[in-house]
């Protein structure tokens, strides 16, 4: 836990606030072995896009392991270790096979699931390969996304199947892959932090989104089965917009496009973003994406896979210091941010939950236990609550009154009551 570094109330007081604590390491380290590691490791992870799986393995660093993703000339997906059981040869040079891949130094044959196929060097008597096996996780496809269980082999979790991989009318399309060089917790901090939408994407840096994102919203998050929620509500003239989004343990969230204007009434626009936040250390984390696509939007896979704006590091420095966005905030935090150093306020009521969120499930994990969001059978589609709703209520008097309001209508639409 953190210990917070005593309040410094004196100008011009540097000097007595330069020592810098350790990250809390329960929450952010992530390698094989530390509490959040095991607890990221109950879960499915996404690895890589299956438009990554080529005619060579892809090497990828996940959570601090390194390994070899392919699909096999029969359609199969294997993930490995990436340094071959007998002496080490990376099977980034590998050759696919039919069934399975080759390590190119010795030929020794490895199926999808580890086992070994062929030592070919051997005698015909050895049963080396009958006793031995390469290390492998189990893996599953969903919307071009190569998913992963990295826990125990004995307990793989059944997959979890949110309501929004099926929206009538849209397809779930494969979207967006970027690195942030910095802990996966604080970029899903910024998940449950709706305030930094009036600010960072706003007021600080001119519209990044939309005019409507820069005025204040009423803020308020709520914890459901699977996660929390936040529900940003807006005034936007005759308008109340009511925004809502996800947070699904243990590192996913789904958001909308923030392409709203709030100028005419819908109900719960749900085309929506979702989006996972893989480690591949302590201090490098890849985002993943998958978005439902209107058709009609006629978008090419090359702009369903490129990053919103300043989600990536595709901007110069000088451009990203006059128009900073997420991925400057998000990475400038240090490479681990250091809760220790934080001053928490009130608008950080989501980064506090989600925190807790996540440490429950640390412990639970560290106690034998399941995370309370982790699925053990497959049931009917997971519900989540991502929406933009925009309804024509016009402004009350007086702002105290109208404030209320918004609360109100909020929480109506998240609890399906409309007006
Ligand atoms: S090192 Fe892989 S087969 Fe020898
Ligand atoms: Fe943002």
């Amino acid at each position: 836990m953190t210990t917070l570094r005593p309040f410094l109330d004196t100008p011009y007081g540097a000097y007595l606030a330069r020592e810098v604590p350790p990250p809390d390491d329960e929450l952010t380290r992530v390698g094989p072995g530390t509490p959040c590691g095991e607890y990221l490791r109950r879960f499915w992870q996404p690895v890589a896009f299956a438009r990554e799986l080529g005619p060579v393995p892809l090497r990828i660093r996940i959570m601090g392991e390194d390994l070899v993703v392919f699909r096999d000339k029969g359609g199969r997906v294997g993930l490995l270790q990436l340094h071959c059981t007998h002496r080490g040869t990376s099977l980034e040079y590998g050759l696919i096979g039919e069934r399975g891949i080759r390590c190119c130094y010795h030929g020794w044959m490895f199926d999808v699931d580890g086992r070994i196929l062929e030592t070919p060097g051997e005698p015909p008597s050895s049963t080396l390969k009958d006793r031995l096996c390469q290390g492998a996780y189990p893996t599953r496809e969903l919307g071009g996304l190569v998913f992963a269980y990295m826990g125990p082999p004995s307990t793989p979790p059944a997959f979890p199947f949110y309501d929004t991989f099926d929206l009538p009318g849209y397809r779930l399309e494969p979207a967006g892959k970027f690195m942030l060089p910095c802990n996966w917790l604080q970029i899903k901090d910024n998940s449950m932090d709706p305030v930094h939408t009036s600010f960072l994407h706003a007021v600080s840096s001119g519209y990044q989104f939309t005019e409507a994102f820069g005025a204040l919203a009423d803020l308020d998050w709520e914890e459901t089965p699977f996660g929390m929620i936040y529900v940003a509500t807006r005034r936007v003239g005759e308008h109340v917009w009511v925004r809502v989004c996800d947070f699904m343990a243990p590192n996913v969230h789904q958001f909308t496009r923030e392409i709203e204007e709030a100028t005419q009434e819908k109900l719960a626009s749900r085309p929506v973003i979702i989006r996972w936040a893989v480690p591949i250390d302590d201090t490098h984390t890849w985002n993943m994406e998958l978005a439902q696509v209107d058709p009609g939007w006629r978008l090419t896979a090359e702009q369903i896979a490129r990053p919103g704006f300043g989600q990536s590091d595709d901007r110069s420095y000088e451009d990203r210091q006059r128009h900073p966005a997420d991925y400057d905030a998000q990475s400038s935090q240090r490479d681990i941010a250091v809760h220790a150093l934080e001053h928490l306020a009130s608008t950080d009521k989501g980064v506090i939950m989600l925190r807790k969120i996540v440490r429950d499930g640390i412990r639970a994990v560290a106690a034998g236990r399941d995370p309370r969001e982790l699925l053990r059978a497959p049931g009917p589609p997971i519900a989540t609550y991502t929406q933009d709703t925009v309804l024509r209520i016009p402004p009350e008097k007086d702002l105290e009154a109208d404030k209320r309001l918004l609360r109100e209508t909020g929480h109506k639409i998240v609890h399906g009551r409309l007006r």
